[in-house]
Protein backbone atom coordinates (compact mmCIF):
# COMPACT_ATOMS: atom_id res chain seq x y z
CA UNK A 1 0.00 0.00 0.00
CA UNK A 2 1.26 3.00 -0.80
CA UNK A 3 1.54 6.51 1.67
CA UNK A 4 -1.27 8.48 -0.03
CA UNK A 5 -3.14 5.20 0.50
CA UNK A 6 -2.81 4.78 4.16
CA UNK A 7 -3.09 8.45 4.45
CA UNK A 8 -6.52 8.00 2.62
CA UNK A 9 -7.55 4.94 4.32
CA UNK A 10 -6.96 6.41 7.92
CA UNK A 11 -8.66 9.62 7.30
CA UNK A 12 -11.33 7.66 6.30
CA UNK A 13 -11.78 5.48 9.27
CA UNK A 14 -11.47 8.48 11.82
CA UNK A 15 -14.38 10.23 9.58
CA UNK A 16 -16.24 6.82 10.45
CA UNK A 17 -15.76 6.97 13.84
CA UNK A 18 -16.91 10.85 13.71
CA UNK A 19 -13.52 12.76 13.47
CA UNK A 20 -15.47 14.73 11.05
CA UNK A 21 -13.85 18.39 9.77
CA UNK A 22 -11.89 19.27 12.34
CA UNK A 23 -10.60 23.26 12.08
CA UNK A 24 -7.33 22.77 13.36
CA UNK A 25 -4.72 20.15 15.10
CA UNK A 26 -2.98 20.12 18.25
CA UNK A 27 -0.16 18.49 18.65
CA UNK A 28 0.99 18.42 22.78
CA UNK A 29 4.32 17.61 23.26
CA UNK A 30 5.76 16.58 26.51
CA UNK A 31 3.90 17.34 29.66
CA UNK A 32 1.23 19.11 27.78
CA UNK A 33 -1.29 16.65 26.46
CA UNK A 34 -3.34 16.95 29.44
CA UNK A 35 -5.03 20.45 27.47
CA UNK A 36 -6.81 17.34 25.74
CA UNK A 37 -8.84 16.34 28.49
CA UNK A 38 -10.54 19.81 28.18
CA UNK A 39 -12.56 19.01 25.14
CA UNK A 40 -16.20 18.70 24.86
CA UNK A 41 -17.98 16.20 23.18
CA UNK A 42 -15.01 14.43 23.10
CA UNK A 43 -14.18 11.60 20.56
CA UNK A 44 -11.00 9.72 21.96
CA UNK A 45 -9.38 6.89 19.99
CA UNK A 46 -6.23 4.60 21.62
CA UNK A 47 -3.10 5.07 18.77
CA UNK A 48 -3.15 1.15 19.02
CA UNK A 49 -6.62 1.30 17.46
CA UNK A 50 -6.15 3.17 14.52
CA UNK A 51 -5.29 2.22 11.75
CA UNK A 52 -1.16 2.66 9.62
CA UNK A 53 -0.63 4.84 13.22
CA UNK A 54 2.83 4.51 15.35
CA UNK A 55 2.76 4.01 18.92
CA UNK A 56 3.72 6.38 21.74
CA UNK A 57 6.56 5.59 23.94
CA UNK A 58 7.72 8.51 26.25
CA UNK A 59 6.71 8.86 29.88
CA UNK A 60 4.24 12.31 29.64
CA UNK A 61 2.56 10.86 26.27
CA UNK A 62 -0.59 9.52 26.79
CA UNK A 63 -0.55 8.14 23.20
CA UNK A 64 -4.57 8.90 21.91
CA UNK A 65 -6.39 10.92 19.34
CA UNK A 66 -8.98 13.08 20.80
CA UNK A 67 -11.53 15.11 18.56
CA UNK A 68 -13.95 17.37 19.83
CA UNK A 69 -14.88 21.25 20.82
CA UNK A 70 -12.20 23.49 22.39
CA UNK A 71 -12.86 27.09 23.30
CA UNK A 72 -15.36 26.97 20.56
CA UNK A 73 -13.20 25.64 17.66
CA UNK A 74 -13.40 21.66 16.21
CA UNK A 75 -10.07 20.53 17.15
CA UNK A 76 -8.16 17.34 16.56
CA UNK A 77 -5.60 16.73 19.09
CA UNK A 78 -2.30 14.51 19.20
CA UNK A 79 -2.00 13.46 23.18
CA UNK A 80 1.70 12.70 22.40
CA UNK A 81 3.38 12.85 19.94
CA UNK A 82 6.04 10.19 17.70
CA UNK A 83 9.41 11.38 17.69
CA UNK A 84 12.74 10.07 15.44
CA UNK A 85 14.57 8.84 18.88
CA UNK A 86 12.08 6.33 19.60
CA UNK A 87 12.49 4.71 16.18
CA UNK A 88 9.98 5.59 13.84
CA UNK A 89 10.62 6.54 10.77
CA UNK A 90 10.06 10.16 9.11
CA UNK A 91 6.38 9.08 7.79
CA UNK A 92 4.95 7.83 11.34
CA UNK A 93 6.27 11.01 12.61
CA UNK A 94 4.30 13.21 10.55
CA UNK A 95 1.48 10.46 9.43
CA UNK A 96 -0.87 12.59 11.62
CA UNK A 97 -0.02 15.66 10.10
CA UNK A 98 -1.78 14.75 6.65
CA UNK A 99 -4.11 12.69 7.81
CA UNK A 100 -5.19 16.40 9.60
CA UNK A 101 -4.85 17.98 5.91
CA UNK A 102 -7.09 15.69 5.05
CA UNK A 103 -9.53 15.53 7.41
CA UNK A 104 -9.80 19.42 6.60
CA UNK A 105 -7.74 21.18 8.78
CA UNK A 106 -7.38 24.80 8.13
CA UNK A 107 -4.27 24.76 10.47
CA UNK A 108 -2.08 23.07 13.41
CA UNK A 109 -0.97 24.29 16.81
CA UNK A 110 2.28 22.01 17.39
CA UNK A 111 4.07 22.47 21.07
CA UNK A 112 6.88 21.45 22.87
CA UNK A 113 9.27 21.03 25.41
CA UNK A 114 12.51 22.84 24.59
CA UNK A 115 15.87 23.57 26.47
CA UNK A 116 16.69 27.39 26.52
CA UNK A 117 19.46 29.71 25.26
CA UNK A 118 19.08 32.70 26.59
CA UNK A 119 15.08 32.18 27.37
CA UNK A 120 15.20 30.28 31.01
CA UNK A 121 13.05 27.80 32.64
CA UNK A 122 9.66 29.00 32.60
CA UNK A 123 9.06 31.08 29.28
CA UNK A 124 6.57 30.44 26.60
CA UNK A 125 7.97 31.28 23.39
CA UNK A 126 6.32 31.57 19.82
CA UNK A 127 8.28 30.04 17.17
CA UNK A 128 9.05 32.32 14.91
CA UNK A 129 11.21 30.16 12.53
CA UNK A 130 13.30 27.09 13.14
CA UNK A 131 17.02 25.53 12.01
CA UNK A 132 16.57 21.97 10.85
CA UNK A 133 19.79 20.04 12.66
CA UNK A 134 17.60 16.80 12.13
CA UNK A 135 20.38 15.23 9.61
CA UNK A 136 16.81 14.11 7.66
CA UNK A 137 13.58 15.57 6.50
CA UNK A 138 10.33 13.73 6.39
CA UNK A 139 9.71 15.51 2.40
CA UNK A 140 12.36 12.76 1.32
CA UNK A 141 11.13 10.25 -1.53
CA UNK A 142 8.52 10.78 -4.05
CA UNK A 143 7.10 13.80 -3.24
CA UNK A 144 2.79 13.28 -2.45
CA UNK A 145 1.90 16.11 -5.47
CA UNK A 146 -1.71 16.28 -3.91
CA UNK A 147 0.17 18.32 -0.57
CA UNK A 148 2.15 20.13 -2.47
CA UNK A 149 5.05 20.90 -4.54
CA UNK A 150 8.84 18.82 -4.80
CA UNK A 151 10.57 22.10 -3.33
CA UNK A 152 7.81 23.92 -0.81
CA UNK A 153 9.25 27.47 0.12
CA UNK A 154 9.85 27.48 3.85
CA UNK A 155 10.26 31.73 3.78
CA UNK A 156 6.63 32.08 5.92
CA UNK A 157 6.34 28.85 7.51
CA UNK A 158 5.59 30.06 10.67
CA UNK A 159 2.10 31.99 10.31
CA UNK A 160 2.49 35.73 11.00
CA UNK A 161 -1.24 36.08 11.41
CA UNK A 162 -1.22 33.33 13.80
CA UNK A 163 1.96 34.32 15.71
CA UNK A 164 0.15 38.16 15.99
CA UNK A 165 -2.52 36.44 17.30
CA UNK A 166 -0.83 34.39 19.64
CA UNK A 167 0.84 37.79 21.30
CA UNK A 168 -2.12 39.64 21.39
CA UNK A 169 -3.68 37.05 23.17
CA UNK A 170 -1.22 36.94 25.63
CA UNK A 171 -1.09 40.84 26.41
CA UNK A 172 -4.86 39.94 26.91
CA UNK A 173 -4.89 38.06 29.54
CA UNK A 174 -1.52 38.50 31.08
CA UNK A 175 0.95 36.12 29.94
CA UNK A 176 4.65 36.78 28.97
CA UNK A 177 4.91 35.22 25.73
CA UNK A 178 8.60 34.97 24.17
CA UNK A 179 9.51 34.67 20.69
CA UNK A 180 12.48 32.97 19.07
CA UNK A 181 13.93 30.59 16.81
CA UNK A 182 13.95 26.72 17.51
CA UNK A 183 16.63 24.47 16.38
CA UNK A 184 15.28 20.46 15.95
CA UNK A 185 17.60 17.82 16.94
CA UNK A 186 16.90 14.24 16.75
CA UNK A 187 18.11 13.30 20.27
CA UNK A 188 17.90 11.59 22.16
CA UNK A 189 21.03 12.27 23.90
CA UNK A 190 20.91 15.62 25.07
CA UNK A 191 23.14 18.32 23.35
CA UNK A 192 26.75 19.10 24.39
CA UNK A 193 27.62 22.46 25.76
CA UNK A 194 29.90 22.49 22.38
CA UNK A 195 26.80 21.60 20.58
CA UNK A 196 24.51 24.50 22.64
CA UNK A 197 27.26 27.03 21.84
CA UNK A 198 28.07 26.28 18.00
CA UNK A 199 23.95 26.75 17.73
CA UNK A 200 23.78 30.17 19.76
CA UNK A 201 26.01 31.27 16.94
CA UNK A 202 23.86 29.70 14.24
CA UNK A 203 20.94 32.32 16.14
CA UNK A 204 18.84 29.38 17.89
CA UNK A 205 16.94 30.69 21.07
CA UNK A 206 15.69 27.09 21.90
CA UNK A 207 16.18 23.27 20.94
CA UNK A 208 14.34 20.33 21.59
CA UNK A 209 14.04 16.88 19.57
CA UNK A 210 10.76 17.14 17.79
CA UNK A 211 8.13 19.80 15.98
CA UNK A 212 10.28 20.24 13.04
CA UNK A 213 9.35 17.05 11.11
CA UNK A 214 5.73 17.57 11.85
CA UNK A 215 6.37 21.02 10.95
CA UNK A 216 8.18 20.55 7.45
CA UNK A 217 4.85 18.39 6.63
CA UNK A 218 2.39 21.12 7.68
CA UNK A 219 4.18 24.01 5.34
CA UNK A 220 4.40 21.30 2.48
CA UNK A 221 0.49 20.36 2.53
CA UNK A 222 0.07 24.53 2.53
CA UNK A 223 -1.07 24.48 6.76
CA UNK A 224 -1.01 27.18 8.93
CA UNK A 225 1.36 26.97 11.60
CA UNK A 226 1.74 28.05 15.30
CA UNK A 227 4.39 26.25 17.11
CA UNK A 228 4.88 27.05 20.80
CA UNK A 229 7.52 26.14 22.62
CA UNK A 230 7.73 25.69 26.25
CA UNK A 231 11.42 26.33 27.96
CA UNK A 232 11.70 23.86 30.58
CA UNK A 233 15.79 24.16 31.25
CA UNK A 234 18.85 26.54 30.22
CA UNK A 235 20.38 23.90 27.54
CA UNK A 236 23.35 22.12 28.19
CA UNK A 237 26.45 23.92 29.57
CA UNK A 238 23.76 26.89 30.67
CA UNK A 239 23.20 24.77 34.17
CA UNK A 240 24.90 22.18 35.88
CA UNK A 241 22.74 18.91 34.92
CA UNK A 242 19.79 17.75 32.39
CA UNK A 243 17.31 15.19 33.30
CA UNK A 244 14.25 14.17 31.92
CA UNK A 245 12.37 14.65 35.04
CA UNK A 246 13.34 18.39 35.38
CA UNK A 247 11.64 18.86 31.88
CA UNK A 248 8.43 17.46 33.47
CA UNK A 249 8.91 19.01 36.49
CA UNK A 250 8.79 22.66 34.44
CA UNK A 251 5.92 21.68 32.51
CA UNK A 252 3.74 20.71 35.33
CA UNK A 253 4.81 24.28 36.43
CA UNK A 254 3.54 26.20 33.42
CA UNK A 255 1.00 23.93 31.77
CA UNK A 256 -2.11 26.23 33.78
CA UNK A 257 -0.56 28.93 31.87
CA UNK A 258 -0.28 27.31 28.49
CA UNK A 259 -3.71 25.64 28.74
CA UNK A 260 -5.22 28.77 29.04
CA UNK A 261 -3.05 30.70 26.31
CA UNK A 262 -3.87 28.03 23.55
CA UNK A 263 -7.55 28.16 24.57
CA UNK A 264 -7.95 31.56 24.34
CA UNK A 265 -5.70 31.75 21.35
CA UNK A 266 -8.17 29.00 19.67
CA UNK A 267 -11.04 30.91 20.53
CA UNK A 268 -9.29 34.00 18.51
CA UNK A 269 -8.07 32.37 15.37
N1 LIG B 1 17.48 19.79 24.60
C1 LIG B 1 16.73 19.08 23.74
N2 LIG B 1 15.45 18.80 23.95
C2 LIG B 1 14.89 19.27 25.08
C3 LIG B 1 15.61 20.00 26.02
C4 LIG B 1 16.99 20.29 25.77
O1 LIG B 1 17.70 20.93 26.57
N3 LIG B 1 14.75 20.31 27.04
C5 LIG B 1 13.55 19.77 26.70
N4 LIG B 1 13.62 19.14 25.52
Amino acid sequence: MTLLEKIKETAAFLQEEGMIEPELGLILGSGLGELAEEIDNAIILDYADIPHWGKSTVSGHAGKLVYGDLAGRKVLALQGRFHFYEGNSTEIVTFPVRVMKVLGCEGVIVTNAAGGIGFGPGTLMVISDHINMTGTSPLIGANLDEFGPRFPDMSKTYTLEYREKAHQVAEKIGIKLDEGVYLGVSGPAYETPAEIRAFKTLGADAVGMSTVPEVLVAAHSGLKILGISCITNHAAGFQEELNHEEVVKVTQRIKSDFKILIKTILAEL
